[in-house]
C-alpha cells in the first residue's frame, strides 16, 4: 500500500512544546513501534481509558506510600547495594542505579525475585534493559534486532519472574473474595490493583504482563540516566567550586537541585511525538493539521533562553525561573503522561513540600548520588565513561568512579 503523506510539526520551545504535551486532541506517539512491549499499556493510552487505569494506579503513589518507600526500600536499597563496591574501590554508577531502583519498581509492579538474591536481580536486570531497548525502539541503532531481543527477554521475564508473581497474588486475590484473606495481607502493587479490579478492566494476561514490565523498564533506565548524568554535571562543576564537596555530602537540598538541573539539561529521551486527533491550533499561532505528527525537541525547550535565562546550556543549581515552571523543565513530561514515578525518582520540589515534623522527601537519585558523595567518589583516573553505542540517545552505557 502507498504512504499517505503525514505533516510533520516540530515544535522546540519550552511553552509551545509544554502546550503540546497537555493538549487533550495530542496523542501519544513515541511508542508507535515499541507494541511487542508497550501495547495497551498506560503509557500508550488516551482519553477516558487512560484516565481510568492512571486513577487506578495512582493509589500506589500518594504521600504515605512514597514516604514509606524511600525510608523503607530505597534508603536501605543503596545501603546494601553500595557496599561490596566500596571495598573494591570503584563502582559504575549506571549499573549501581539499575540495581538500586530495580528493587522499588519489583516491588511496585508486583513482580517478586524467587530467591531473592544477587543473581536474581542480575538475571531480572538484563530482562528489563532487553524490554526497555525494546520500548525505546524509535531510538536504536539497529531497531529490527532490538525489537528482536525485546520479545525473547519478554518470554524469558514471563516464565521466571512474572508467572509466579501472577499466581501467588492470584491466589491471595481468590482467597480475599472468598473472605479468607484481610485486604491488609494483599501486596499493595500494579499486578494486585490490575488483578482485583479484572471484571471491571477485563484486561487479557499478556496486558497485565505488558503493564508490569512497563513500570519495570520506565523506572531503572530513566533512573539510571538521571544518576550518571548528575554524577557527571558535579564532578565537572566540582573542577571549578572545589569547596563544594562537603554540601555534596551533606546538604540533600542542594544534591537534589543538582539533579534537577541535570535532569533539565539532559532529558532521558530528547523528543516526545503526539499525533494530532483534530486539528490544533497551539497559542504561539503554530497549526497542527489533522494526523500530522509532531515532534517536541524536549532538549532545547528545557535550554529555552526565554524561560531558563541566557546561560540556559550551562549547569547552575537553584538558578532561578519562572512561577510554575518546575526546575527539570520537561524531564517528566507535563499533562495527563506526565511521570508517575517523578516524586519517588526527583523528589518533592522544595516550594511544594507539606509542611511537618517528617523529613522531605528526596527521592531516589538524590540520595543515590549522595551516598556516592558520602563514600568519596571522585572521577576513576584508568576507565573513562562510555556512551551506550546501541542508542541514539546520547546516553552513558558505563560511568566508573572511584570510591573510599
Ligand atoms: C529520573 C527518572 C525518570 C524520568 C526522567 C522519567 C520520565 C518520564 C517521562 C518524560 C514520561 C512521559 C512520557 C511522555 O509523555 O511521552 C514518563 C512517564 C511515565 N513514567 Fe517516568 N520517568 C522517571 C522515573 C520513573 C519511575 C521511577 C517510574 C515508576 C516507578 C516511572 C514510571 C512512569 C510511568 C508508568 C509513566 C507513564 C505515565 C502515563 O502515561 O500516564 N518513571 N516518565
Amino acid at each position: 500500500m502507498p504512504m499517505l503523506d503525514v505533516a510533520l510539526v516540530r515544535l522546540s520551545s519550552y511553552e509551545a512544546v509544554r502546550e503540546a504535551l497537555r493538549h487533550r486532541d495530542l496523542k501519544q506517539a513515541l511508542y508507535d513501534e515499541a507494541g511487542v512491549v508497550l501495547e495497551g499499556t498506560l503509557l500508550t493510552l488516551h482519553g477516558e481509558e487512560h484516565r481510568t487505569r492512571r486513577r487506578l494506579e495512582s493509589r500506589l503513589f500518594r504521600p504515605e506510600a512514597l514516604r514509606g518507600y524511600e525510608m523503607e526500600v530505597v534508603r536501605p536499597a543503596i545501603a546494601a547495594t553500595i557496599a561490596p563496591f566500596v571495598e573494591r574501590g570503584w563502582v559504575d554508577v549506571v549499573e549501581l542505579s539499575r540495581r538500586v531502583t530495580l528493587n522499588l519498581s519489583a516491588l511496585i509492579a508486583g513482580i517478586d525475585c524467587p530467591h531473592g538474591n544477587a543473581e536474581d536481580t542480575g538475571r531480572l536486570l538484563d530482562h528489563v534493559w532487553k524490554l526497555g531497548a525494546g520500548a525505546t525502539v524509535a531510538h536504536a541503532v539497529d531497531k529490527a534486532a532490538v525489537v528482536a531481543e525485546a520479545a525473547e527477554a519478554l518470554a524469558g521475564y514471563d516464565r521466571e519472574f512474572f508467572q509466579p508473581s501472577y499466581r501467588r497474588r492470584r491466589e491471595l486475590v481468590e482467597r480475599f473474595r472468598a473472605g479468607q484473606v484481610e485486604e491488609a495481607r494483599l501486596p499493595r502493587d500494579v499486578l494486585t490493583l490490575l488483578l482485583r479490579e479484572e471484571d471491571h478492566l477485563a484486561l487479557p494476561l499478556d496486558l497485565i504482563r505488558r503493564e508490569t514490565c512497563g513500570y519495570l523498564q520506565a523506572a531503572t533506565g530513566s533512573t539510571a540516566m538521571a544518576v550518571a548524568n548528575t554524577v557527571h554535571e558535579t564532578l565537572t562543576w566540582l573542577e571549578r567550586h572545589p569547596d563544594g564537596r562537603s554540601r555534596l555530602e551533606h546538604d540533600p537540598g542542594f544534591v537534589q537541585g543538582c539533579v534537577h538541573e541535570a535532569l533539565r539539561l539532559h532529558p532521558a529521551s530528547p523528543i516526545a511525538s503526539r499525533r494530532a486527533l483534530a486539528r490544533v491550533r497551539l497559542g504561539c499561532g503554530t497549526e497542527i493539521p489533522e494526523h500530522a505528527l509532531v515532534q517536541m525537541d524536549l532538549m532545547a525547550a528545557n535550554r529555552d533562553p526565554a524561560v531558563f535565562g541566557a546561560d540556559a546550556h550551562r549547569f547552575r543549581p537553584g538558578r532561578e525561573r519562572p512561577e510554575g515552571v518546575p526546575a527539570w523543565g520537561l524531564s517528566f513530561g507535563a499533562g495527563a503522561h506526565t511521570c508517575i514515578g517523578r516524586i519517588l525518582d526527583g523528589g518533592m520540589e522544595p516550594e511544594h513540600r507539606w509542611r511537618g515534623p517528617d523529613e522531605p522527601i528526596y527521592g531516589s537519585v538524590t540520595l543515590i548520588v549522595q551516598a556516592l558523595f558520602q563514600r568519596g567518589m571522585r572521577p576513576h583516573p584508568e576507565f573513562a565513561p562510555r556512551r551506550d553505542e546501541t542508542s541514539t540517545r546520547p546516553h552513558w552505557g558505563f560511568y566508573p568512579v572511584l570510591l573510599g
